[in-house]
């Protein structure tokens, strides 16, 4: 079976880890069944609920996106022992106006790179806290904490050998749980 995910990266920097990750992710074996799409996050207005009633145009696309998608992908670094804010930004967009959120029973998983020993650690115990508010499942095991290192992923983008093995197991678990959560259809 073939599934949309939708991906929403936590970072704005051009060269960031965790959109290179994301994009060596999707590379995988495991993976190429699959559609993946990235939610553009940096073209949202901060949140403002005076707006509920006629959400901005990119606010609409990502609840479109997420929508249309049979599970959420993040890849998130960690912000001062948190997600960043423009990751929470979006994910505000899209729980709102009330009763009509995106987010509401798409299956997601949750990983990050860091170039700290907490590998986001801290960073996905708020978003696991945050997407349970949003009825937003998450896969439990196996969690994926990693340090950047500059083998994690080759110059040609696929994911270096010392990780490769972890990863395709958290992928593949990721899309059995999606498989296991999505809508039925
Ligand atoms: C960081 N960084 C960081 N790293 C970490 O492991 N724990 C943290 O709490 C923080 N806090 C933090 C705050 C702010 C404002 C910035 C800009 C950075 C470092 C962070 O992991 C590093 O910049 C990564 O490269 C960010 O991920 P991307 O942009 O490369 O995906």
């Amino acid at each position: 079976m073939s599934f949309k995910i939708a991906v929403l990266v936590g970072s704005l920097r051009a060269e960031s880890y965790n959109r290179r990750l994301a994009r060596a992710l999707i590379r995988l074996p495991v993976a190429q069944d699959h559609e993946f799409t990235f939610a553009d996050i940096a073209a949202l207005p901060l949140y403002n609920q005076d707006e509920d009633d006629d959400q901005p145009q990119a606010a609409k696309a990502l609840k479109a996106l997420v929508s249309g998608s049979d599970g959420v992908l993040f890849v998130t670094p960690e912000y001062n022992r948190s997600i960043p804010g423009v990751l929470k930004n979006a994910i505000d967009h899209g729980s709102r106006p009330y009763g009509k959120s995106c987010w509401t029973g798409k299956p997601a998983g949750i990983i990050g790179v860091s170039p700290g020993f907490s590998g986001t650690a801290m960073a996905q115990q708020h978003l696991r806290n945050v997407l349970a508010g949003l009825d937003v499942p998450t896969v439990g095991l196996p969690e994926a904490f990693m340090r950047w290192k500059d083998t994690l992923i080759t110059p040609d983008g696929e994911i270096g050998d010392e990780a490769v093995e972890f990863l395709t197991r958290w992928m593949k678990a990721f899309l059995e749980f999606v498989e296991d959560h999505k809508a039925p259809s």
